[in-house]
């Protein structure tokens, strides 16, 4: 652990919700924080209501709820239309027979109509699916399938990437536009809205441990799981929002990840609404200038975004990012991967604030590990555990090590957002407790003797680029697929920008040569099928791959270690 060489950054002074994590640390207890709810007169809750209707009925019906820019095209939204909005959408929902319980997915760009369709869906109880927008057909079918999904909300456009005829399940298919945008089969939901009369008192009010959201993500074996969260999550959402996020009445906020990966529903919507803040949504791709605008225009004061974002940002250059006013900011934050102390000193210098690291994953629900604004950063650590939340680092039996020992990050069971389950897999789900009273992450950590906890790494083959999770093994089922390739194995290859690059091995069938042109048509029959994130960026041919003996399993690892030898001898 090399932290000598890194200067610490102490707080910038200022007025924050959380002031002395230490006192806070040694009392706190999640019931303080359950008092904020209304289902602490009722025993049943709704996500939706908390985020926007219970601000309507206290009175705060006009303030912004959502602030939407892409290119020149830009609109408001207060929480009263929201309101309206998702009880609207709603009523159309449950006269088509979505009920309590079932899984709604929700397949659309970052924009307005996914926000609300994720709200509308959660009002009447059905479990929210979202799937990242640059998902395409095996990777929507994956995740549709696993779970029979009967449900899902599109546009014309992306509703084109879903293969209709490989999932059975799938009763209703909603688009948002009108019916001139329909195919056969498929429900004009702007034509429902204008003939549906809003049902009144729509909530369907569910008890806490109700299924609220479903996240697919992967793992370093087989295909994505379903990781479903319960509405009991809203106690630390809510808490992190007010603590970590450091939320306030006058902020705008703004998430810069898509609802279809967690960081873009618990911190894009779910978290920021229970605060009652403005959110930003930002349509459109990462651009440097389409970004830095959107802070200028919106005057965004909290921003949480990525470590590759910021690296690129950081890549772009000051003559850029001098050219906008972005002096309304006053909070940053990062999640997903590594944050590299440059880009933390980089903030600091150009922008004249520290960027703060958090730790989580889609099973957390929320945030576990955190710099809180209040306390000082200490580049190259992901910070220390949110008041109420124990970690340690286990050895391979389960016992916690001492400071500065290398082991398994694990959190103390339970916290309020922890997955409820993952879906019709029991299995899976145990193997995160391999020691009673644990989660154990997967990632490998050291925590040094004042608390702050640093990440070394994965323990599992997991690739982590530019902050999206990829299981190697939905790469290589798809690479296989393709005529050319026998063989494939497929490894994070550590990289500047991104953190890592997918990067994959392939043995070719016999008759086919290895030329440029060959490997670029398999690169894009991966970007076309599967999604353009999880793609190999470099791939490699090779005779044979290594394998154990006697299970003749691709090692991976041995792969990546030769790729790891390879870049320390440049
Ligand atoms: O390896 C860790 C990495 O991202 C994984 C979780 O990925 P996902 O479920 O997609 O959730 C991402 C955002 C909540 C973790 O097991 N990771 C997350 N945050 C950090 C991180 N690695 C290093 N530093 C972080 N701050």
């Amino acid at each position: 652990m090399n932290v000598l060489n890194r200067y610490h950054l102490p707080p910038e002074k200022g007025d924050y919700n959380l002031k002395n994590y230490q006192k806070i640390y040694s009392h706190f207890d999640w019931s303080e924080a359950e008092k904020h709810f209304s289902w602490k007169k009722t025993g049943l809750v709704n996500m939706a209501y908390e985020c926007i209707d219970r601000h309507v009925d206290e009175g705060y019906g006009e303030k912004t709820a959502l602030y939407y820019l892409n290119g020149n095209e830009e609109y408001k939204l207060t929480f009263r239309e929201v309101k309206e909005k998702t009880d609207h959408l709603a009523t159309v929902l449950k006269k088509h027979g979505v009920k309590k319980g079932d899984i709604v997915f929700i397949f659309l760009p970052k924009h307005p109509d996914c926000y609300l369709a994720m709200i509308a869906a959660i009002k009447i109880g059905a479990i929210a699916g979202p799937l990242f927008e640059a998902f395409m057909e095996e990777a929507v079918k994956d995740r549709i399938s696993d779970c029979e999904g009967k449900f899902l909300i599109t546009d014309h456009i992306l509703g084109k990437r879903v293969p209709k005829h490989k999932l059975p399940s799938l009763e209703k298919i909603f688009i948002t536009g009108g019916p001139e945008h329909c195919s056969e089969g498929e429900i004009s939901l702007q034509a429902e809205l204008e003939n549906t009369v809003c049902e009144e008192n729509i909530i369907e009010w569910v008890n806490l441990e109700a299924g609220l959201n479903i996240h697919y993500t992967s793992g370093s074996t087989g295909k994505p799981k379903g990781i479903v969260h319960a509405h009991r999550a809203m106690i630390q959402q809510y808490q992190t929002g007010k603590w970590v996020l450091d939320l306030k009445e006058d902020d705008i906020y703004w998430c810069t990840a898509h609802p279809g990966w967690v960081t873009g529903t618990v911190y894009g919507i779910f978290s920021p609404w229970l605060n009652r803040a403005t959110i930003v949504v930002n349509g459109g791709r990462f651009q440097a200038h389409s970004w830095y605008r959107t802070i200028e225009k919106a005057k965004v004061t909290v921003w949480y975004s990525a470590p590759t974002a910021f690296r690129m940002l950081m890549a772009e250059g000051e003559d850029v990012q001098k050219q906008y006013d972005l002096s309304s900011l006053r909070h940053i934050l990062s999640v997903g991967e590594p944050l590299n102390p440059e880009v933390i000193y980089w903030g600091k210098e150009t922008l004249g604030l520290r960027i703060h690291d958090t730790w989580w994953m889609t099973e957390t629900g929320a945030q576990l590990i955190v710099n809180l604004p209040s306390e000082t950063i200490k580049p190259g650590s992901m910070g220390r555990p949110l008041p109420g939340i124990e970690v340690a680092v286990l050895d391979d039996n389960g016992a916690p090590l001492p400071p500065g020992e290398v082991g398994h990050l694990a959190i103390k069971t339970p916290w309020p957002s922890i997955m409820k389950e993952v879906w019709k897999n029991e299995q899976k789900y145990k193997s995160y407790f391999p020691f009673p009273g644990w989660y154990v992450s997967g990632d490998l950590a050291v925590i040094d003797e004042d608390g702050y906890i640093f990440f070394q790494g994965r323990s599992d083959d997991m690739i982590n680029s530019s902050g999206e999770r990829i299981g190697p093994f939905e790469v290589e089922s798809k690479l296989i697929e393709h005529p050319a390739i026998a063989e494939a194995a497929v490894i994070g290859k550590p990289d500047p920008l991104r953190g890592e690059i997918v990067k994959a091995f392939i043995v070719l069938r016999k008759g086919y040569q290895a030329e440029n042109q060959l490997l670029e048509e398999i690169i894009k029959f991966v970007k076309q099928n599967l999604s353009a994130h999880a793609a190999p960026r470099e791939i490699e041919i090779v005779e044979e791959l290594p394998k154990t003996k006697i299970s003749g399993k691709i090692l991976r690892r041995e792969l990546k270690a030769r790729e790891l030898q390879k870049i320390s001898q440049r």
